[in-house]
């Protein structure tokens, strides 16, 4: 049996796969992490009769063996049937008219092909939003993300912060390795205080290269304000020194050389499944 935080872990999982996880479903994204894990037992506790009809989507090399340990057929990202996507002018540009998206485009159609996607997070505000990529594996967790309906966060209460950056210290960023000086140059302008590549274990191990042959460098910020914070002077766009999470994460994405930033948010139906230390419990 397990005790304390991993316990926490394994009941927000079994919860969450309770309350979000249904027979009818056919493509289900798997995230990456330690709490994920036990997603994969608790799914896989649903038996074969039930799993074997389905597609499970992993965000990584991790989570792939995670599936595959399980016994759950395995499925990529890249290679789902398509979808119905409507699309609609906007300025001028085509545009894609999606459901929800983690880029803020446009609002209706379809384009989601996985029926619910579940994940880890590093901190999570009271917005929903989160950071991820303590484990390297933001890309990937983003992109099915953004492919899913439903967007699962699973966590245990030590992750639920009113703001982001309040315990976790830092933004994952994946970068392309030949842009590191210059991101790094870029994230200080932008009020970060001492951004750094991310290492492996040892020094002779050099800089942690993730699934897309990618670095991460971890940029600490102030704690993140939150839409509700915003009024009059300060619109949370750096100037008074506050960022506000969504403007933050739209202006380290416009860097050349970044891949994808470890802020998730503009998410419209995420839901977070948290259980502390005493009991299980959830928030909406
Ligand atoms: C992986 O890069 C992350 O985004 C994870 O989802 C996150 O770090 C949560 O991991 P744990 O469940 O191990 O805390």
């Amino acid at each position: 049996p397990l005790s304390g935080i991993e316990a926490a872990k394994q009941r927000a999982a079994f919860k969450a796969v309770d309350d979000h996880f249904h027979p009818s479903y056919k493509y289900i994204g798997i995230g990456s992490g330690s709490t994920v894990v036990y997603v994969v037992q608790a799914i896989a506790a649903k038996g074969r009769k039930i799993t074997d009809g389905m597609i499970f989507v992993p965000t990584g090399d991790q989570s792939k063996q995670l599936i595959i340990e399980a016994g759950l057929p395995l499925g990529s990202i890249d290679a789902l049937p398509p979808v119905e996507v409507s699309q609609t002018k906007m300025g001028g540009v085509a545009a894609l008219n999606v459901g929800t998206g983690l880029q803020d485009l446009g609002l209706k159609g379809k384009r989601q092909s996985l029926d619910v996607a579940f994940d880890g997070a590093d901190e999570i505000d009271d917005e929903l939003n989160c950071i991820k990529g303590g484990g390297a594996c933001l890309f990937q967790e983003k992109l099915v993300a953004s492919s899913a309906k439903k967007f699962i966060v699973v966590a245990d209460s030590r992750k639920l912060q009113k703001r982001l950056l309040t315990k976790w210290p830092t933004i994952p960023i994946e970068i392309a390795p030949l842009s590191a000086p210059t991101v790094k140059r870029i994230l200080i302008t932008l009020g970060s205080s001492d951004p750094k590549i991310r290492q492996g274990g040892s020094a002779k191990a050099g800089p942690v290269v993730t699934d897309n042959s990618m670095w991460i460098i971890d940029a600490p910020f102030p704690p993140l304000c939150l839409k509700s914070d915003l009024k009059g002077h300060d619109n949370g766009d750096g100037e008074h020194g506050t960022w506000e999470v969504h403007n933050l994460g739209r202006r380290l994405k416009r860097i050349t050389g970044v891949l994808e930033v470890g802020l998730f948010h503009g998410r419209n139906g995420v839901q977070v499944a948290a259980a502390g230390e005493e009991g299980g419990g959830q928030k909406p």
